[in-house]
């Protein structure tokens, strides 16, 4: 098999000799004129005068004009009226001076908020999850089937915005974000491999789960189906048609995908760690939905200031249609939950969760100004807000302080 790290010795052994071949100043005769250059630079070696002779060369022809076309040189300076969230003309290489000073923050905060998953200690769940009688079947179920879920999900979240949404958001403090972001679910998905790693599980059947298990399956298969047509290259927003696409795009993945499908597993795993078990899975999964709860606020005032900028986009009919899709998201999270939970397990049934994620669909309707879909739908689960809206406290298994920050201070507003 073809694997760089097989090379790295070779490489060395190429160069290193070489090095060390070289005659030492004091063994040569009379230094000529090259030489004494050489030493002056602190010996190394000038490239060859033909290969720098072609580099000329080659900046000689390079098409200045077409180069000065692209940069607009001369162009009137940007200003902050210029910025839009999509199809802006503005440079898009200049950061400041800032439009949206709420992306600009979260970015702050987000970054303020650095972990990493080897940070966690697993020592008692790696007992936990080995002994015989540690867990019930239907918790290690949980467990597995959030491993299973979050796994790719992360991936599919990434993708998205790499691959897809970057280019088509035009303001430099949200790419700024989504770079953040992007950052923040390669520590998820890691976070979850550290976690299959550390148990010991089946790798292959964790992260085959999603094309495998069918309420996993379901989930991870609405949100990639929102990646499709915005993944096409030849996909440009700029009609209402194509702006809107884009819109189902950040209700699908923000509203949806991180706004719902994240809320069963999240509220399973913490309710776990509350009762004292897999508290280090369980402590992984709290910084997780720290940052989760800040993309979900990102992407929320994203499609608010959307709306905003292009009110034509916002019809009626767009609003039935975003309804419904928020409306799919729950009834396949609702359907999650039924087959991760076909009994009651650590003190939430079926039943419980499906009234919790009629509370969260009312939520995220209401953040972007749609109507309730279950009025009167209340939150069995007031500590999982708690846990969303971290300030001060410790964390609740009483390992660290939940408030990790790289410096700087953190506002949650
Ligand atoms: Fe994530
Ligand atoms: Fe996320």
């Amino acid at each position: 098999m073809l694997n760089w790290d097989e090379f790295h010795e070779d490489e060395q052994s190429v160069t290193e000799p070489a090095a060390k071949a070289a005659p030492a100043p004091a063994a040569k005769p009379q230094p000529a004129v090259a030489d004494a250059v050489a030493e002056s630079r602190g010996s190394y070696r000038v490239a060859e005068a033909e290969r720098l002779a072609r580099a000329r060369k080659s900046l000689e022809q390079l098409d200045v004009a077409a180069g000065l076309e692209e940069l607009e040189m001369g162009a009137a300076r940007i200003q902050v009226d210029d910025k839009q969230m999509i199809n802006a003309r503005a440079d898009l290489n200049q950061l400041v001076p800032f439009k949206y000073e709420w992306a600009w923050q979260k970015y702050l905060d987000g970054s303020a908020n650095h972990w990493m998953p080897q940070e966690v200690n697993m020592t008692a769940d790696i007992a936990l999850w080995k002994s015989q009688d540690g867990l019930t079947a239907d918790e290690r179920r949980i467990v597995e089937r959030s491993l299973g879920y979050f796994s790719t999900a992360d991936s599919l979240v990434a993708n998205n915005l790499v691959l897809a949404l970057y280019r088509l958001i035009t303001n430099p403090e949200c790419r700024q974000y989504l770079l953040r972001q992007a950052f923040e679910e390669a520590i998820h998905t890691h976070a979850y491999q550290y976690c299959v790693e550390s148990l010991g599980m089946d790798e292959g059947e964790v992260f085959n789960m999603y094309r495998e298990v069918p309420s996993v399956a379901a989930k991870s298969a609405w949100s990639l189906k929102h990646t499709q047509s915005l993944a096409r290259p030849d996909f440009q927003t700029g009609t209402p048609e194509t702006d809107q696409e884009l819109l189902r795009n950040l209700v699908a993945f923000y509203c949806v995908t991180e706004g719902i499908f994240f809320y069963c597993g999240f509220s399973q795993i913490l309710s776990m760690g509350r009762r004292n078990k897999m508290t280090g899975v369980a402590e992984q999964f709290q910084y997780i939905l720290r940052d989760e709860s800040m993309h979900l606020n990102f992407g929320v005032d994203m499609i608010n200031q959307i709306k905003i900028e292009n009110p034509h986009l916002w019809t009626p009919e767009f609003q039935d249609e975003v309804t419904q899709m928020i409306l799919e998201g729950t009834e396949l999270e609702i359907a999650y939950a039924r087959d991760t939970m076909p009994r009651g397990v650590l003190g939430m049934n079926a039943a419980i969760m499906e009234e919790y994620l009629h509370f969260i669909c009312n939520r995220r309707l209401a953040q972007i100004g749609l109507k309730e879909q279950f009025p009167g739908a209340r939150n069995p689960f007031p500590w999982m807000s708690e846990i969303i809206d971290l300030r001060k406290e410790k964390n609740f298994f009483e390992t660290r302080v939940t408030e990790y920050q790289v410096g700087g201070a953190l506002s949650w507003d």
